[in-house]
């Protein structure tokens, strides 16, 4: 029944393909307003520190689970554990990166509006800017239009397979995105007015943290890191034994975090620099941002204008590259544990979750008054995902690895086979965060919105 399994073609691909999940919408969209919501800097140096000793061990834990295995987040648990029930739990996992797949398209259609919107100079000053996000979500049919067309693209480099799908898309987008990102910053350092946004990511302001932002911070390093969700789990099945897994997950995680710092020093400088308040929450980089490249415009209208065709550009690549990551997930499921094809399974997918997105985008409109505990429906639709599935799949995946998974086969994973010296060296240090920080953390990260 199984079908033959394709491979990256080598360390390079792995890292892009990888650092292609992680880097995404939560880098470039949730993260500058997460730093502005929580005291700039300090809330960074926290997101540092959890992105090296909470996120990286459940990254390694993950990826040690797939490249061992060679299967999908729900068969790899019955080749690694053929008489326990671990699989069930690793359903879960497989059905959680579809469902944020279904709210993750919405806000790439949204990207993809906004990158229409710069082609056409739309933000030269022409138009007021006050609101169009608002206008443009709440409109009904035009998201849904921006979300289909997304989900489509998605669905396109999902049937080109791992090789010539995944593989051929990630390994130019990902360097030309820190290529991008890196000018976009400087244009915006150099803006008059840019200094208070630089110095608001360069100095901690450990009042504006709170026990909230800590937890914040956590969630972020795994939100960003793409754990807990099969996808990590699910690439590591397509990497040859010959790579090191310690060497990609750190290499992943280092580009993630300098990916997410840029973002914030692409987008802060320039918020301040219009004079807009940094902690004006999710709307960030679809209200602030479009309004700064409205001021701007009046001075550089050209120069403006292009920043902004590339900096929506950029958001759409980083949203394209972490949402076929996800679906990914489900096809692998389905072309390995039933006999439908890649095709099949694709469509079949990508239907689903087009029409399940199409409740979350019109709760963004027509639909807003309907509520699930107090909040609007997209919003329970992301806590649920990002602060139950998540943390969910996180355990399984670190307890499983670190007190179900024979010992010897976990350290031959991690240090290939015992060839790699540094990874000899620090297997102690990540055997401890694995069975010990990184169960403590998750349960800490889900539990804070509770307590405090
Ligand atoms: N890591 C992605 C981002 O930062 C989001 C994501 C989460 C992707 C889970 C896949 C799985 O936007």
């Amino acid at each position: 029944m199984r079908t033959k399994r394709e491979n990256f073609g080598g360390r390079m691909a792995v890292i892009a393909a990888f650092a292609g999940s992680a880097i995404g919408l939560g880098n470039i969209w949730r993260f500058p307003y997460l730093v502005g919501e929580y005291g700039g800097a300090a809330f960074v140096l926290v997101y540092i520190l959890a992105s090296i000793f909470l996120a990286l061990p459940i990254f390694y834990a993950e990826s040690i689970i797939g490249r061992r295995s060679q299967s999908n987040a729900f068969g790899a648990f019955r080749v690694l554990a053929p008489k326990g029930k671990w699989h069930y739990f690793g359903f879960i996992t497989v059905l959680a990166p579809l469902l944020i797949l279904t709210y993750y398209n919405v806000v790439g259609g949204w990207s993809l509006q906004f990158l229409f919107k710069s082609l056409a100079f739309g933000f030269n000053g022409s138009e007021d800017m006050t609101g169009y996000f608002g206008r443009f979500i709440s409109s009904g049919w035009a998201p849904l239009l921006t979300h289909g067309l997304f989900a489509i693209v998605v669905a396109v480099v999902i049937l080109g397979g791992v090789k010539s799908g995944i593989e051929r898309l990630t390994k130019w987008t990902m360097p030309l995105l820190f290529v991008l990102i890196l000018g976009i910053v400087v244009y915006s350092v150099c803006l008059p007015g840019a200094k208070a946004g630089v110095l608001y990511l360069a100095r901690p302001e450990w009042s504006g943290l709170s026990w909230q932002g800590v937890s914040a911070a956590m969630g972020q390093a795994f939100f960003s890191l793409s754990l807990g969700m099969g996808t990590i789990l699910t690439y590591a099945s397509y990497m040859n034994k010959k790579d090191s897994i310690f060497q990609t997950g750190w290499s992943t995680a280092a580009a993630d975090v300098m990916f997410a710092l840029l973002a914030a020093f692409a987008v802060m400088p320039a918020v301040f620099a219009a004079g807009i308040d940094p902690g004006s929450g999710p709307g960030l980089i679809f209200e602030s941002l479009p309004y700064t490249f409205q001021q701007m415009s009046l001075a550089i209208p050209v120069i403006s204008g292009i920043v902004a065709i590339l900096f929506f550009f950029s958001v759409l690549m980083a949203a394209l590259t972490s949402a076929i990551s996800t679906l990914e997930v489900g096809v692998a499921y389905l072309t390995e544990e039933t006999r439908m094809s890649r095709k099949k399974a694709t469509l079949l997918l990508s239907g689903i979750i087009w029409a399940i997105g199409v409740v979350w985008s019109l709760s963004t409109g027509p639909w807003s008054d309907v509520t699930v505990f107090g909040v609007g429906l997209f919003d329970a639709v992301d806590f649920f995902c990002s602060n139950v599935l998540m943390p969910f799949g996180g355990l399984l995946f670190t307890i499983f690895v670190g007190y179900r998974m024979p010992k010897p086969d976990v350290y031959d994973e991690f240090t290939n086979g015992g060839t790699l010296r540094w990874s000899r060296r620090l297997y102690p240090a990540f055997r401890f965060l694995v069975r010990y920080v990184a169960p403590v953390g998750i349960v800490l990260v889900s539990l804070t919105p509770y307590i405090f």
